[in-house]
């Protein structure tokens, strides 16, 4: 069995991830985390040094890597499902699940809580919301493909996961 969970930031991919893999005993990978492991750098230092390009470019690469993997939970980047092909890579090698939240669930779990997310480090308030609701907007196209979607919104992380389960 391999799933990965996909969603925008704050989704709560690596809180679930973790669970579900436990719960299923499948080893878990969290992407930023390999990545992180890779450079010897946070993604924000990468970010800011290198440029979100170059981050893209080893994410996809990870990617790769840990889907030609068997039995896991993969927690990937808010970002990962919408660059180069990954969202049909993502689909072809793994269970894809979508946390699904609406913009003001997003902006309530992220508020005050950007500062270790470079996209977003530097908004708060109305502008936060404004910038969540554009850019969920935009990569919703690719969420959508996911082929599970969960409504996580109303859910508690138990309730997430029995849904995961039932599934
Ligand atoms: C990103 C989300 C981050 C991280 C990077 C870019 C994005 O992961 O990969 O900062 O483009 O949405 P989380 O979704 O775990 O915050």
């Amino acid at each position: 069995m391999k799933i990965s969970l996909i969603g925008y930031m704050g989704s709560g991919k690596s809180t679930i991830g973790p669970e579900l893999a436990v719960l299923s005993g499948l080893d878990y990978y969290d992407l930023d985390a390999e990545i992180e492991k890779h450079t010897g750098y946070t993604i924000t230092e990468t970010i800011f040094n290198k440029g979100e390009l170059y981050f893209r470019k080893l994410e996809r690469e990870k990617l790769h890597e840990i889907l030609a993997k068997d039995n896991f939970v993969l927690s990937t980047g808010g970002g990962t499902p919408c660059y180069y092909d990954n969202i049909d890579v993502i689909n072809k090698n793994s269970l894809s699940i979508y946390l699904q939240y609406n913009v003001k669930e997003l902006f309530e779990r992220l508020k005050g809580n950007t500062a270790e997310r470079p996209l977003i480090a530097h908004l708060e308030g109305e502008p936060l919301q404004e910038y969540i609701g554009k850019h969920l907007f935009e990569r919703s196209t690719y969420y959508d493909k996911a082929t599970v979607v969960i409504k996580a919104g109303k859910l508690s992380n138990l309730e997430i996961l029995k849904e995961i389960k039932n599934y």
